[in-house]
């Protein structure tokens, strides 16, 4: 069992992922800054699995604090959740992003080097392969330009850690591109908690069903799709937590930068996870068709097949568990976080 590093494990992502290495029976040190989640996930997190979590309030921008976090805790590999990941902030406030995103990488990866850990688990996204290429989308394909300042905080990681890689073989990382991550832990105890207009369409539809919002938009509803509206690949949040798992498990027997992509490899519409949402839940959720989103793609949706042969993972969750499992979230935290 190993001590695992895991910036920006109180968010959404990294707050399911911690319960999958507590469980598996790794210890966990949480590092994160808060500006976008409370430490209340981590507490629920502690409850549910019935373990401890070292957590440290701190900024990956800060040399010194993560020196310090490397020197008073012996660390094995790290898990790089912290980031900001707003795509239309980004084109409003670019050089947060890049600042948060970029610069806060580099100032990790350093603070690693310096402290001897080579194992890293990176949270990239589908947005490194840019718009051009046709899904599914295969690790294979050259990388393209991202159409926001978000995708290239991403792909400006990726290749940094492609050639640290190439230049210093003690690197063992693992590049996760996430597609559309959803749902929740299936107790409703963690889950997505945005602040603010939700920017994505899940916590939008749960936030209408739950009467926060008066009903949704459906970007666009003339792209070449089997219904006119986009597709995209969701993935259940706790098989994303797993694939970290698998990842971590991967990279410390092994060397080298490789990329795999996590998604199911289905692809649903906006309207096909409106309806769905609807039956499965027998709530409703009223919707208007608006404009096209500037920077969306009609179809976006994973080849996942190296990860399956790879990493010996496999998403186990349908789009109802997607769809039933965050509407139950939603439901016990209607305020999110902030009810407690
Ligand atoms: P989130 O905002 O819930 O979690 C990110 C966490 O990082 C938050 O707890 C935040 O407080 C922390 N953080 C941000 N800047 C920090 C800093 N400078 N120092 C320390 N902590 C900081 O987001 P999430 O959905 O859990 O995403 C996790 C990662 O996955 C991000 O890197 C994101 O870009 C990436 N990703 C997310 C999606 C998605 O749709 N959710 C898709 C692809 C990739
Ligand atoms: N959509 C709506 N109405 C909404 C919100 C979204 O119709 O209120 C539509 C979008 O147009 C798109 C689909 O729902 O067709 C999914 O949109 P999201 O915003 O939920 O997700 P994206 O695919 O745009 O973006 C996600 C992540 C990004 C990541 C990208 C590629 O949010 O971080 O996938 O991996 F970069």
């Amino acid at each position: 069992m190993a001590n695992i590093l895991v910036t920006g494990g109180a968010g959404f992502i990294g707050s399911h992922t911690c319960v999958e290495l507590l469980d598996a029976g790794h210890d966990v040190i949480v590092f994160d800054n808060l500006c976008n989640s409370s430490v209340e996930s981590l507490q629920r997190v502690e409850q549910l699995t019935q373990k401890n979590i070292i957590f440290i309030e701190g900024d990956i921008r800060k040399q010194q604090q993560l020196d310090e976090v490397f020197q008073q805790h012996q660390i094995d590999a790290v898990i790089h959740f912290a980031g900001l990941k707003a795509v239309g902030e980004s084109q409003k406030i670019p050089l947060a992003y890049f600042d948060n995103n970029v610069a806060g990488s580099t100032t990790l990866f350093k603070a690693m080097e310096k402290a001897q850990v080579f194992t890293l688990v990176f949270s990239s996204s589908a947005t490194v392969y840019g718009d051009t290429h046709p899904s599914p989308l295969k690790e294979t394909m050259p990388t393209g330009m991202p159409n926001n300042n978000y995708g290239y905080t991403k792909l400006i990681v990726e290749q940094m850690l492609e050639k640290l890689a190439e230049a210093d073989a003690r690197w063992s990382i693992a590049l996760l591109r996430y597609f559309n991550p959803v749902g929740a832990h299936e107790s409703g105890e963690i889950g997505e908690d945005p602040q603010g207009i939700p920017n994505n369409l899940m916590p939008y539809v749960t936030q209408v069903a739950i009467g926060k919002r008066e009903k949704l938009s459906i970007f666009g509803h003339d792209y070449d799709t089997v219904d006119g509206t986009g597709v995209r690949d969701y993935i259940h949040v706790v098989d994303l937590a797993d694939a970290h798992l698998c990842a971590l498990n991967n990279r410390l027997k092994d060397t080298g930068c490789r990329a795999w992509n996590i998604g199911t490899g289905n692809g649903f519409s906006v309207l096909q996870i409106r309806n769905t949402f609807q039956d499965i839940n027998q709530v409703d959720v009223p919707f208007e068709y608006s404009a096209r989103r500037e920077g969306d793609v009609a179809t976006c949706f994973a080849d996942n097949q190296r990860a399956l042969d790879e990493l010996g993972w496999q998403p186990k969750r349908g789009l109802k568990e997607m769809l039933k499992d965050s509407w139950n979230w939603q439901k016990k935290n209607p305020q999110g976080y902030r009810s407690t």
